[in-house]
């Protein structure tokens, strides 16, 4: 070898070392972004070396990490606040029931379960043919049965459409000396989101239990007594189960669950450049109902590891 190929054929090892470093630790940022991304902790040996770490998604998700992790997760995002007891975070037990079993993400929603506190105190989620997700758990609509005079659950109805499709609205300042009843909330200035609308809460609430407050603080919910009424673009809902089943069959369920996953993988909404893969989320959620699906696909896009 004379000195000047001596010197190319250095020159070209030394290339392919650098490309083959750069690839390991490319991998090694990859294994450790989805790791801690998905269950909180830095990847084990095994992953930090593996060749494509962003196929370990799948078993990573079904580790009690994530289950935790998610669970709370959704909990501080369905809530305002932290609730007064365990019971009143029941979307934090039922979130962990549906993700464990790996059950459609819907039953959060709809699913035939009921939260409640048994004998020995703790809370547990127990089958019930009648129940309907988390909404049926009586410490949560206690929670939410706020205090319109004739006991008609509008800050309920309020977090219904919140935690099913991510609806957002912001009370106007009650004036002071404003007529709060059904009639005023009929005004203008207050129709717009209590009677109009594509998510009229008035109307919403007219099929949901009404309280009824008993002596010395006590609540008791009575059945609805309203005919169905029409609203959401067309759909006509007569009970408290007919209004959620419709909102979780519908596109913008799917978007505020692809959402919320961008946030708990990102803390922050999609951006643009991530349209592909917010895109994947809502195919894979469409098909395979699983809140892991939505996961999982974003974790597995290209872009999440760039
Ligand atoms: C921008 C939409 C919007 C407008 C406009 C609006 N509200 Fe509301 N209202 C809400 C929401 C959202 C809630 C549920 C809040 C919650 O408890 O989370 C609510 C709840 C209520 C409640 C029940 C409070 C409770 O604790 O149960 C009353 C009463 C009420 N509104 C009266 C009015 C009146 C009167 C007006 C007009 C002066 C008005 N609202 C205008 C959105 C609106």
């Amino acid at each position: 070898m004379n000195r000047l190929s001596m010197v190319i054929a250095l020159f070209a090892s030394s290339a392919v070392l650098a490309q083959t470093t750069d690839e390991l630790e490319k991998r090694e940022r990859c294994a450790v972004r989805v790791s801690i991304a998905l269950t909180g902790k830095a990847p084990t040996p095994d992953m930090l070396s593996s060749v494509d770490p962003q196929s370990r998604a799948d078993t990573l998700i079904d580790t009690t990490d994530f289950i935790e992790r998610y669970a709370r997760f959704i909990n501080t995002q369905f809530n305002r606040a932290p609730g007064a007891s365990a019971e009143e975070d029941a979307p934090y037990y039922l979130a962990w029931e549906v993700l464990q079993k790996r059950k459609p993400w819907k039953e959060l929603f709809i699913g035939a379960y009921r939260v409640e506190k048994n004998a020995a105190d703790t809370v547990v989620v127990v089958p019930d043919p009648e129940g309907l997700g988390y909404f049926s758990s009586r410490a949560w609509l206690k929670r939410y049965a706020g205090n319109e005079p004739n006991g008609v659950l509008l800050s309920a109805a309020y977090r219904i459409f919140n935690n099913t499709i991510g609806l957002k609205l912001v009370p106007s300042t009650n004036a002071p000396d404003a007529d709060i009843t059904a009639a005023g909330r009929s005004a203008v200035g207050c129709r717009g989101c209590h009677y109009d609308g594509m998510f009229a809460l008035d109307l919403a609430a007219s099929v949901l239990p009404k309280r009824i407050d008993g002596t010395g603080g006590a609540i008791t919910f009575e059945p609805p007594t309203s005919a169905p009424v029409t609203m959401m673009g067309g759909h006509t809902v007569g009970s408290m189960r007919e209004l959620v089943t419709t909102l979780v069959e519908s596109e913008s369920f799917r978007f505020r669950t692809c959402r919320l996953a961008f946030n708990f993988l990102f803390g922050r909404n999609e951006n643009r450049c991530e349209a592909p893969a917010f895109d994947r989320c809502m195919k894979e959620f469409r098909s395979e109902q699983t809140l892991q699906a939505a996961v999982a696909s974003i974790v597995k896009d290209p872009a999440f590891c760039q």
